[in-house]
């Protein structure tokens, strides 16, 4: 049988034993031979452990692939078939700062969305680039398959600046909303059809079921009714929007747009939670010391329950549909980051966008869009423009066009804290900022 290799970075990541479980899953049809666990020096007491629970759950469903553990990142790429992107820049510590100074300001961090996810997207741009050109010289033909947040920005990233069309870019919010929702409406997933559009963590959508009928007014009035909210992540409290406001949209948004609908609300929220236990990502450090104490435990050869409590559940499994899918050109219909090439009307055709598509051998062929109304076409347009500058200061480390991209961002609501925070994060995360190194000022 040809070899069949898997390259996973970040593979110390708390999310890998939810990979290896979506991989044993199909091995039927996806027969990976090889899966590359790779991580840096600081994650290396990670990746052993969660390296070795990989091994074990291997082992354990008696599949024929070879698992390696390396932090030597050229030496896995070589020859890969696909490489998956779990990194983060500066690991959780990081993303403390990014929320905690933000709102020690008070202004909400948000690692994809708000000051944290522009920062994110800061040091972790550079990083994918770098992995790009290594892929260039040493697997040409291999797909990269992204879920480091931000997600979008970094699909972007990877289009425009690495010049490599071989990238999707994943998130969990549109798996998860269609396992939910399906539910709602008391049907199968594989009975309706969900139409997503928008951007990574801003986008809207509509439902379709097997006769044709048009679902989605029966579904707002189920979610957003008198009574119900409904959250379909972790990481985001109930999702109280009006109902009203929904109506008018006639499509379902993702829970991000709380953050932009009820910024204060937000705001105040993670306020009270910032004073009484801290951040998200502090909660997110407790739980992956939990999880890494778990995967210890020598006789565990399957992905723990707890691994439900991150925000991120059912991304790997995302992962593993998407390779599976290209790989067989099986052509599953799911949501993904990928070019915008006039999907979207409202947007650069050089974008990413996070549309519905099908995964076929060629990768992703999106389902045409058109354009939003102005209801949403507003939010979407502004919320790209901030996307570009950022991914512009990302690659140029121009103090400038961060700057407009703080001053534009909705969740960044005054324009001197803007600059105050701005500063701050670029100083504590200095190390992580080449571009920006010789203009941070001190
Ligand atoms: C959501 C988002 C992900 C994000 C996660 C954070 O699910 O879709 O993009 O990574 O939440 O979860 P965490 O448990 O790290 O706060």
């Amino acid at each position: 049988m040809s070899k069949l290799k898997v390259v996973t970075i970040g593979g110390g990541s708390s999310y890998t034993p939810e990979l290896v479980e979506g991989f044993i899953k199909r091995y039927q049809e996806f027969p990976i031979s090889e899966l590359w666990l790779v991580d840096i020096e600081e994650g290396k007491h990670k990746l052993e452990i969660v390296g070795a629970m990989a091994k074990r759950m291997v082992q354990a469903a008696g599949i024929d692939c070879e698992v390696h553990l390396t932090l030597d990142r050229k030496a896995a790429l070589k020859d890969a078939d696909f490489v998956t992107t779990q990194l983060r820049v500066g690991l959780l510590d990081a993303r403390i700062l990014d929320e905690r100074i933000p709102l020690s300001h008070g202004l909400i961090g948000q690692e994809t969305n708000g000051a944290g996810g522009i920062f994110k997207a800061l040091r972790t741009i550079p990083v994918i680039l770098e992995i790009v050109e290594e892929m260039k010289e040493l697997c040409p033909a291999a797909w990269l398959i992204n879920f480091t947040n931000p997600a979008g920005m970094v699909t972007e990233a990877v289009l425009r600046y690495g010049k490599w069309d071989k990238v999707v870019g994943l998130c969990n919010i549109p798996v998860n909303a269609v396992v939910e929702e399906a539910e709602i409406l008391q049907e199968k997933p594989e009975d309706l059809f969900f139409q997503f559009a928008g951007i990574n963590h801003l986008h809207w959508h509509t439902v379709v079921d097997k006769f044709g009928h048009d679902r989605t007014d029966e579904l707002i009035q189920k979610m957003y009714g008198e009574g119900n909210s409904q959250s379909i992540v972790a990481n985001i409290k109930d999702n109280e929007l009006i109902l009203e406001q929904v109506e008018n949209l006639h499509m379902v948004p993702c829970p991000y747009h709380n953050y932009y609908y009820y910024t204060d609300k937000m705001l105040a929220e993670e306020l009270v939670d910032f004073k009484n236990h801290g951040t998200r990502a502090e909660k997110v450090k407790e739980i992956e010391a939990e999880l890494f104490e778990l995967y210890k435990d020598s006789n565990l050869d399957y992905k723990p329950q707890q691994l439900a409590e991150r925000g991120g559940a059912r991304y790997s499994d995302a992962a593993c549909e998407t390779i599976s899918s290209i790989y067989n050109d099986k052509r599953t219909v799911m949501t993904v980051s990928t070019k915008n090439n006039g999907t979207i009307s409202d947007l650069p055709a050089d974008s990413a966008v996070e549309v519905t598509c099908m995964l076929t051998g060629n990768g992703p062929v999106p389902y045409t869009f058109g354009s939003f109304k102005p209801q949403e076409r507003g939010l979407l347009q502004l919320m790209k423009a901030m996307e570009e500058l950022t991914i512009e200061a990302a690659v140029t480390g121009d103090y400038g066009t961060l700057l407009q991209a703080f001053t534009m961002n909705p969740l960044i609501t005054s324009g001197d804290v803007a600059k105050t925070v701005m500063e701050e994060l670029l100083i504590v995360h200095k190390k992580y900022l080449p571009n920006f190194f010789e203009k941070v000022p001190v």
